[in-house]
């Protein structure tokens, strides 16, 4: 049963959806971030994948045809995008992978006793979960046993955008995801979510982090739209490679997302 946050997390999304697909690929920020979270996935080769969170289904229906031997589970609370990820994977003619209506805590009623060999989350659905450590745990539970947890996250601190904003004079978004609740992304619709920085997401989870990167340190975020307007390409091309080479050190944790893969050894 879906609890009133899920319900309101659910209603935020159905809504979204109706305009996600065209923003996302107006965005070549956005799709160059989910290449490189599919490039990392598909170092793999799991079977049997659990996806958490998939909006209208891209990367459900990518790895059903890249891997047209493992099954592609999935859930996510919105109704609509539910409906829609559903309709790519009929007319993709898919067998190989099923969508459900819930939340983590729906994973194993949704699909009885099944277990994963990938468990990944692109794109924000763990920043919006009841309770973290919680939902880690539980995708920990389903995790097979060598099974990869590839997971990312709007991150706590970015440190590029803290500065963006102060410059602006925007104290209030600035320091934004440092409050308890963080309002989401757009500043007219509010959606209640939390960021997590690197030491919150580590210890939620009992397994060892083998790897971790952050997305957009230099790089401009996603949302900077009038700033990669006016870089010119070369500059843009420069940052996302510097970004790229120090994503995995100190400075990686101070960007705009990230993604952190944990194993389950035994
Ligand atoms: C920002 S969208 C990203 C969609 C997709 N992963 C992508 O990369 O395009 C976040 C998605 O996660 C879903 N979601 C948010 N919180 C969730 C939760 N607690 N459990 C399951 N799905 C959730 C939303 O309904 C939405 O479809």
């Amino acid at each position: 049963m879906k609890t009133n946050y899920y319900h309101s997390v659910g209603t935020y999304y159905d809504k979204d959806a109706i305009d996600f697909e065209h923003r996302y690929w107006e965005n070549d920020t956005l799709q160059r971030i989910r290449q490189s979270f599919r490039e990392h996935i598909r170092k793999y080769n799991f079977t049997k994948a659990l996806e958490i969170g998939f909006g209208p289904g891209f990367d459900m229906v990518h790895f059903a045809q890249t891997f047209p031997n493992a099954q592609i589970n999935g859930v996510d609370v919105s109704a609509e995008m539910v409906r829609i990820a559903n309709e790519k994977i009929i007319q993709s003619n898919l067998q190989n992978a099923i969508v459900k209506e819930g939340s983590v805590e729906d994973i194993e009623s949704q699909f009885p006793g099944e277990r994963y060999d990938m468990i990944y989350v692109f794109f924000g659905a763990l920043n919006t979960v009841n309770d973290l450590n919680a939902s880690i745990k539980e995708l920990e539970r389903l995790l097979l046993p060598g099974g990869n947890l590839v997971l990312t996250f709007v991150n706590k601190w970015y440190v590029g955008g803290i500065i963006i904003e102060s410059l602006k004079g925007k104290f209030g978004r600035a320091f934004s995801r440092l409050k308890k609740i963080w309002g989401g992304y757009s500043p007219t619709n509010f959606l209640a979510s939390k960021c997590y920085s690197t030491s919150e997401v580590k210890s939620s989870s009992t397994l060892s982090c083998e790897y971790q990167r952050g997305y957009s340190i230099f790089f401009p975020a996603w949302y900077y739209r009038g700033i990669h307007k006016r870089l010119p390409s070369k500059i843009r091309l420069f940052l996302w490679h510097l970004d790229s080479k120090i994503s995995r050190t100190k400075l990686g944790t101070l960007g705009e997302y990230m993604l952190y893969d944990f194993q389950k050894k035994h």
